[in-house]
């Protein structure tokens, strides 16, 4: 569900025309609907209200502090990854009390910074993390609050890339070394041990992985219990997926009420990590068409986005809606690519969409995830500007890059 409709034949975003924000800002652009996003948090929110739980949203998705401000008013938390989505979390206001910290490479630095600030907890990825975070703390003379990730070794049917759930992935540590994990806490005196997590991996689709997981989890924590080992929180991690073409993902309402049924005789707050749920369909990348090019009997619409911009199709071969911006009917089969030097940069391929004409517009639907966050200088092509639209108004939330924002950080030398 999104605010991204057509009005008298024209693409709005809420009461603002498309075609304005290019005119005034050029393009590519990203444009983000604050209606949309505050309402994909509220659902969110809502599937979850018979249980005590902490939304944190996970800012690899979407970072924009702008958007962390409003997650932050609007009463989530915060899933980090690094010290610089944390520096961006308390930019934005958030409170390091709801923020949780994950990874499998935390640097001393970043540990340090995330005890300083007190995060809520950090999901511990390993026995090697373990220790390294309770020697900075005692060395620090302070108390780490942790949560084990457990992986319960199940396919979560998605993507090869986005999977972490399974033995094979580097995420989390299985189960019986997650038990062993607990119990040698024990002998750390700087830990304090308040959660599980598990998060199985990204655009999942279908009930049954988190199912199977519920499963494996609660089993697991009444093993713990009888270990003597007391949590506080269940962090069940992100991954519900979106539609972004004919999937038909489980609806927050069915997810949250499946996790809320397996858990609720557990006395535990659940937490989730959502990111992709909130911020996909809250999102589109404007692109201009830049010139049409058949080669034999391939027809290319050449625009002026490339996989810098949006790297999804090249890396996962995802599948965005292509919408132009004016209704039309007459329609052709083509490639729509980048100006980037390299054959993976393509948007679609052999896509039926509306007949453009170089100089038109077109809306790269399911834009607002991982899709800034994932761009790139690549082949010094300055990163987008994004937009967000609030009703009948629109505020650019981060500049377009300049050239002269490329060499920034280079330091020019002389030979010597
Ligand atoms: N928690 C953890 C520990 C994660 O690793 C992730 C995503 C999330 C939460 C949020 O998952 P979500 O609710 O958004 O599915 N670049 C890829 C997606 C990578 C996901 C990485 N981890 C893409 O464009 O599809």
């Amino acid at each position: 569900m999104h605010y991204f409709e057509y009005q008298r034949g024209e693409l709005y975003c809420e009461e603002v025309p498309l075609d304005q924000i290019a005119a005034d800002v050029g393009t590519p652009v990203y444009i983000y609907s604050e209606k949309t996003l505050q309402r994909h948090v509220r659902v969110f929110d809502e599937a979850f209200a018979g249980v005590p739980h902490l939304i944190c949203y996970a800012v690899k998705a979407n970072s924009n502090v702008n958007l962390l401000r409003r997650f932050e008013e609007w009463g989530t938390g915060f899933d980090i990854v690094s010290g610089g989505e944390l520096f961006r979390v308390l930019k934005a206001g958030g409170s390091p009390d709801k923020v949780i910290f994950a990874g499998v490479g935390k640097t001393p630095e970043e540990i340090r910074y995330a005890l300083d600030s007190g995060i809520l907890f950090f999901n511990v990825e390993s026995s090697a993390e373990l220790e390294l975070i309770h020697n900075i703390a005692r060395d620090a003379g302070m108390r780490a609050r942790i949560s084990i990730r457990a992986n319960p070794d199940v396919d979560p049917r998605t993507h090869p890339y986005i999977s972490t759930g399974m033995q094979k992935h580097k995420f989390g540590v299985s189960l019986p070394e997650a038990r062993e994990l607990y119990r040698s806490t024990q002998k750390l005196s700087n830990i304090d041990v308040v959660g599980v997590q598990c998060h199985l991996g990204s655009q999942i689709t279908e009930m049954g992985p988190f199912e199977e997981a519920l499963v494996s989890l609660r089993q697991f924590i009444l093993e713990l219990k009888s270990d003597g080992v007391a949590l506080k929180y269940l962090d069940f991690g992100g991954g519900l997926g979106i539609s972004y073409n004919t999937e038909e993902p489980p609806s927050p309402a069915v997810y949250g009420r499946a996790v809320a049924d397996a858990t609720k005789d557990l006395g535990l707050t659940i937490v989730l990590e959502p990111g992709r749920v909130i911020v996909g369909n809250a999102g589109i990348l404007l692109t201009r068409v830049l010139l049409k090019k058949n080669q034999g009997t391939k027809k290319f619409l050449v625009v002026d986005a490339g996989m810098n911009d949006l790297i999804r199709p090249a890396l996962y071969g995802s599948h965005h809606q292509l919408w132009p911006i004016r209704q039309r009917a007459d329609k052709e089969i083509v490639d729509v690519v980048g100006p980037v030097c390299e054959s993976a940069d393509f948007l679609a391929k052999d896509r039926e969409i509306a007949l453009l004409e170089p100089g038109e517009l077109l809306a790269v639907m399911s834009a607002g995830a991982y899709a800034f966050s994932l761009s790139s200088n690549y082949n010094s092509r300055p990163r987008a500007a994004e937009v967000l639209v609030t009703g009948e108004t629109y505020r650019v939330i981060r500049r377009r890059e300049s050239f002269e924002d490329l060499v920034r950080n280079e330091i020019e030398t002389t030979s010597c």
